[in-house]
């Protein structure tokens, strides 16, 4: 689908991008860019940047970039099209209907209708559940379980029936194909002999954050297995991208997400006020969670079950939340009980002091080391060294020391003693020199970033960032040069040459706009950090240099040639070659 040049300028023009990512990014000028913590991967010293003449951001921590456009795709988690409309409405401009390819056409038809039939099938659960007879059951074990109407409308709570093919026939007597609700995971079986994946079951719709339907838990009513049966992913449901409750609870005030286990706890925590409850779907907690999380928090507090598996999962959780830039703090609740269970028996006020008692997570640590290791003196020495083991991985040194301090005192050891303890292991373990060489890998990886941008980039660079050069070499580059690279390339060369015959400059936000798939756009940000010698002499050198390997490229796929007018041309290119240079 796509709007017109145009239209796409127009739309960009009208939203600056430092305003626009100064909306989200607090940013800071810093020579020609402004500079700010990157909202798209956790990072405690700025490397995301923001250039106004490019129109561009580029982060050189984790590398990605793209013009306001792509900014908004990331940071609202909408697609191209939906980001047009976002930014034209922010800058109140008139968009005129969009263009689209047959095959995004259809695409995008078929995920429309992926969507309207989960919702239809959300729908239906829930008109079973509440005007059926066969839904009895299911609303009696709701009543059971302290659901409150309210909260079983807020959540779309339905009741999948006992036949196997109720939903199957619903759906298709409203014209929906089978194949696509095969895919979309709301049948089983093969087009021609299809039946309802979900069956006698309390059904819980899960929703995207921006709440539309789609996938669906569903659980047993009783004992059976599985107790929970959920949707495979599909084109428009991704587990590892999704959290139960998010819709809900990104508009919560309480200032931090609450992150627990089961459906059943999301649902009676908000019951209960907390509206900031979330789980993951049945998976561990992922990195795309925790990313998504952080879009919307800046802490999340854990609340697992205190049982080994619990606790395991929120040990494992730390790090992949902390890794997002999110401030952790991690609860358990007393007595081996969920939440739900917790508040059903002691209810919200003291859930509430539950959550005052959150530990971070070296606290938490400890916590669980004490109980796994004992109180004898063995166990205890066992504890103070994993501490120190934990303690010693804190890459900074206030934070170290203030850490080593309290944990001291907490576990009843003298602070010098467990520093020692600490510095050895840093020594030991070489984590001193690890840092440092992980920061040389770092340096190493931005030059050979360098390296790898091909002669035909780094011209492209050049006549983006520094048109006025382009009059200099308009007579020894042709557009030809660059018919030895590939389709991408050669289609980003000829905008740019277009641009420049006719007096106009490009930026790197215009360049964007005729790139097409991730990869291409993350092979092309990097023309943001490829930076150009700074004197007229060098510069003169680089650009003889790089249109002689880009000419070398095209004689080369020249002389495989047989024909004799091809050959004749390459020898003269070849010619001209031997005397080129570009003097400023
Ligand atoms: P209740 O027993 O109804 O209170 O459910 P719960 O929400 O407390 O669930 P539980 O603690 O047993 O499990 C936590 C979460 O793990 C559930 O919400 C599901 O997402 C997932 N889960 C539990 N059992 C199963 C299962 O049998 N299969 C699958 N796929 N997921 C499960
Ligand atoms: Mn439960």
């Amino acid at each position: 689908m796509y709007y017109s040049d145009e239209v796409l300028r127009q739309v960009r023009e009208a939203n600056d991008i430092v305003s626009v990512v100064g909306e989200y990014v607090t940013l800071n000028r810093r020579g020609v860019n402004h500079f700010g913590l990157c909202p798209f991967h956790g990072e405690k010293t700025p490397s995301f940047s923001v250039n106004e003449r490019e129109q561009f951001f580029y982060c050189f921590g984790c590398h990605q970039g793209g013009n306001v456009i792509t900014f908004i795709q990331k940071m609202e988690n909408l697609d191209f099209i939906e980001s047009v409309k976002f930014l034209a409405e922010r800058a109140h401009i008139q968009l005129p209907e969009a263009e689209v390819s047959p095959e995004e056409k259809r695409r995008a038809e078929r995920k429309t209708r992926m969507y309207q039939a989960a919702a239809d099938t959300a729908r239906f659960y829930y008109y079973q559940l509440t005007r059926s007879p066969a839904g009895a059951n299911a609303l009696s074990y709701l009543q059971n379980r302290q659901v409150g109407e309210t909260y079983r409308k807020k959540f779309g709570l339905g009741y999948s029936p006992i036949s196997r093919n109720a939903l199957s026939a619903y759906l298709r007597k409203k014209g929906y194909q089978e194949e696509e609700l095969i895919a979309a995971g709301l049948l089983s079986g093969k087009p021609g002999n299809t039946y309802d994946r979900f069956f006698n079951r309390l059904m819980f719709p899960i929703f995207d954050a921006q709440g539309r339907v789609i996938a669906f838990g569903g659980r047993v009513m009783g004992q059976g297995e599985p107790k929970y049966l959920n949707s495979s992913d599909s084109e428009i449901f991704n587990k590892r991208r999704n959290l139960y409750g998010l819709s809900l609870a990104k508009r919560t005030r309480r200032g931090y997400l609450l992150m627990v286990e089961g459906y059943m706890d999301v649902l009676s925590l908000h019951q209960a006020g907390f509206d900031n409850a979330v789980a993951s779907l049945g998976t561990a907690l992922t990195m795309e969670q925790a990313n998504l999380m952080k879009r919307y928090t800046d802490m999340v507090v854990l609340c697992y079950d205190s049982d080994q598996a619990g606790t395991n999962a929120a040990r494992r959780g730390i790090p992949i939340l902390e890794k997002a830039g999110l401030q952790v703090k991690v609860i358990q609740v007393p007595s081996g009980k969920d939440p739900d269970e917790f508040i059903k028996t002691n209810g919200a006020e003291a859930f509430e002091e539950v959550i005052k008692s959150g530990m971070d997570p070296i606290d938490f640590e400890m916590l669980v080391l004490q109980r796994q290791n004992g109180q004898e003196i063995e166990g205890q020495i066992r504890t103070v060294k994993d501490m120190a083991q934990r303690l010693s991985e804190i890459d900074s040194d206030v934070e170290r020391e203030l850490r080593i301090r309290d944990v001291a005192r907490k576990m009843n050891t003298s602070e010098s003693a467990l520093a020692q303890e600490v510095e050895s292991i840093r020594q030991n373990t070489g984590l001193l020199e690890y840092q440092s060489s992980q920061r040389e890998t770092r340096s190493r990886e931005r030059e050979s970033l360098d390296n790898r941008m091909d002669a035909a980039m780094q011209l492209l660079t050049v006549l983006i960032k520094k048109p006025e050069i382009y009059p200099k070499i308009r007579d020894v580059l042709e557009i030809e040069d660059f018919s030895g690279e590939d389709e991408v390339t050669k289609g980003a060369a000829g905008y740019v040459f277009q641009a420049l015959s006719e007096g106009r400059s490009v930026t790197l936000s215009d360049l964007f706009t005729q790139l097409s798939s991730e990869e291409e756009q993350s092979r092309f940000s990097r023309l943001y950090a490829f930076e150009l010698p700074e004197s007229k002499e060098d510069l003169g050198k680089f650009l003889t240099q790089t249109i002689r390997s880009l000419k070398q490229k095209r004689i080369d796929a020249m002389a495989a040639s047989d024909e004799t007018d091809v050959l004749l041309k390459m020898l003269q290119l070849k010619k001209e070659l031997s005397t080129l240079a570009i003097k400023l």
